[in-house]
């Protein structure tokens, strides 16, 4: 029924933006996008240099601005920060740095009064053991305190937990209850491909001819303790969980980096989006349409029968930039794929205004997965490029903070790129992010057919249609020289249809009418038309 009044809104012509529609009261998350927060880094507001509750708070009119449908916000439990959160003390209450279960709860209530959803990043397999950073090393640990050892999996600091023991999953699942009592809509859940080991504590064959050093864990094939088969229990497990808490129904999504087979099963398991790292491991600023076509076939053709959703992350808080992987030109390329093909969107936050890397020096920095690596290649592994303060505008420390020491410096480029500036302009990363998240909502994007198609040898095409409405084209310029293609004929779509977004950079504007039969399209542009 619901389905039907939205299919009766459609109106014949290019699409107008309208605010989100409100139909899904089953599964909110389909066709809308998803806002990851990285709390230390999007907004300060007591000085201390580290981002906290009451600065996401104060900022939560910039998400309901844009109407993304829920925000994700990585761990801000009680932690020694070996992992910057991840490592975990106390899984029922808010670090200090953070502010406290109050601040929570102020967060949340504003939140939800905005229209927006709060989803808590769930660590379900590590705890905390204050320890010098580092990731590499045995997985054995001696703690002499139990006079045990640990296996840990990461950093030595993050004791993985043993989920064989029925008392560690009641507790989890207590944890994951006290949060839903709070009123979270959901959860991401970390790491998961770890969850469990193989009970015999074999060793795990050595991968010959690596060239890693012999500490690296990347010369070890994991089979003991990466991709259980009894891992997919406990997804169900918590899934019932959600399931049985009642009210809206609440999102899972799930961290695993795996192969694809095994990231699909997580789908039949209960996670609504086993999330797709595709555009962050399988393309590059290399990568010809012919790349992404088959990257993104493989998705959706992997997709198991049923009700299943995809989705497209665009960044997170473990990659660079968006800006960075593909080139400040193709900023808006993954986010405005994102945002046309079928499924959700996960953006991380600074990817809707281009936010880029900012290197940094082996002395700056405190990402355990860099320092470990040490002065020679720590920048192969340090994730602080992508973690800088947000840029909310050109003041001290771009908004971020009212202190000019920041937990980790601030990319001198905000007194150009900032939010504020581009909030000020019709061409914008902001401004296309908007229009984006807009268009996810139309009638079209729920419910149109999906086709890619290779137009010319440096051009993906993406239609979306629907009977009885203009259809919404996609198309990217994979060559950095500018592209001249017919694509009204390799896409049987009409002649001349309107401008809705172009990227920054292409100088192509919104509202203008262009032909499709020879359209031209500049270096690395990508233009949606409708
Ligand atoms: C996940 C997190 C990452 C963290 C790791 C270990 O992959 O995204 O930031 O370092 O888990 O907890
Ligand atoms: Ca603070």
């Amino acid at each position: 029924m619901l389905r039907e009044i939205t299919l009766l809104c459609a109106i014949i012509g290019p699409l107008t933006v309208i605010g989100q529609s409100n139909v899904s009261s089953v599964e909110w998350w389909r066709d809308t996008f998803i806002y990851q927060i990285y709390p230390r880094s999007f907004k300060d507001s007591n000085g201390d240099g580290v981002g906290d509750l009451n600065g996401i708070t104060s900022k939560l009119e910039h998400l309901a601005d844009i109407k993304i449908s829920a925000l994700w916000i990585s761990p801000i439990y009680v932690s020694p920060m070996v992992d910057f959160g991840y490592d975990i003390a106390n899984f029922t209450n808010i670090d200090p740095i953070f502010g406290t279960l109050d601040d929570f709860t102020k967060l949340t209530t504003k939140a939800k009064s905005l229209g927006l959803r709060v989803l808590l990043d769930f660590v379900p397999n590590h705890s905390s053991d204050k320890h010098p950073c580092g990731f590499q090393g045995s997985a054995w640990e001696w703690n002499a305190q139990r006079n045990q050892y640990y296996l840990h999996q990461f950093a030595v600091g993050q004791p993985d937990l043993n989920y064989r023991n029925k008392l560690v999953q009641d507790e989890m699942m207590n944890a994951m209850k006290f949060w839903l009592n709070r009123g979270v809509d959901g959860f991401r859940l970390d790491a998961t491909t770890h969850l469990i080991e193989d009970s015999r504590f074999l060793d795990e064959p050595v991968i010959p001819n690596t060239g890693l050093p012999p500490t690296d864990p990347g010369t070890l094939d994991h089979i003991y303790t990466r991709d259980q088969p009894e891992l997919y229990d406990l997804i169900k497990s918590w899934r019932d969980l959600l399931d049985a808490h009642g009210g809206e129904k609440k999102i899972m999504l799930t961290e695993a980096y795996a192969s694809l087979e095994n990231t699909m099963k997580y789908f039949k398991y209960g996670s609504n989006a086993p999330m797709n790292f595709m555009f962050m491991g399988e393309v590059t600023n290399k990568s010809t349409s012919i790349d992404f076509k088959r990257t993104i076939d493989r998705w959706m053709n992997n997709i198991p029968e049923g009700n299943y959703i995809p989705n497209w992350v665009v960044g997170n808080h473990d990659n660079h930039r968006v800006a960075f992987r593909l080139g400040i030109k193709r900023a808006d390329q993954l986010s405005m794929l994102a945002g046309v093909l079928p499924g959700i969107g996960i953006i991380y936050n600074g990817d809707e205004i281009g936010m880029e890397d900012l290197n940094l020096t082996y002395a700056q920095t405190v990402d355990p997965a860099g320092c470990n690596a040490g002065p020679n290649r720590y920048y192969l592994y340090s994730r602080d490029p992508e973690r800088t303060p947000f840029q909310w505008d050109d003041t001290l420390s771009a908004g971020f903070s009212t202190s000019n020491v920041t937990w980790l410096p601030v990319n001198p480029n905000y007194k150009t790129l900032n939010l504020a500036a581009q909030k000020t302009s019709n061409v914008s990363h902001y401004a296309i992010f908007k229009k984006l998240v807009a268009l996810k909502s139309q009638p079209i994007m729920r419910n149109g057919t999906t086709q890619l198609i290779l137009v010319g040898n440096n051009v993906l095409g993406v239609v979306r249609r629907l009977p009885g409405v203009n259809p919404v084209v996609l198309l990217i310029n994979f060559s950095n020289a500018p592209s001249i293609v017919d694509a009204a004929s390799w896409m049987n779509v009409p002649a001349e249809l309107t401008v809705y977004v172009a990227s920054v950079g292409s100088q192509i504007m919104p509202g203008q009418r262009r032909n499709l039969n020879d359209i031209y399209l500049p270096g690395a542009a990508s233009v949606i038309l409708n």
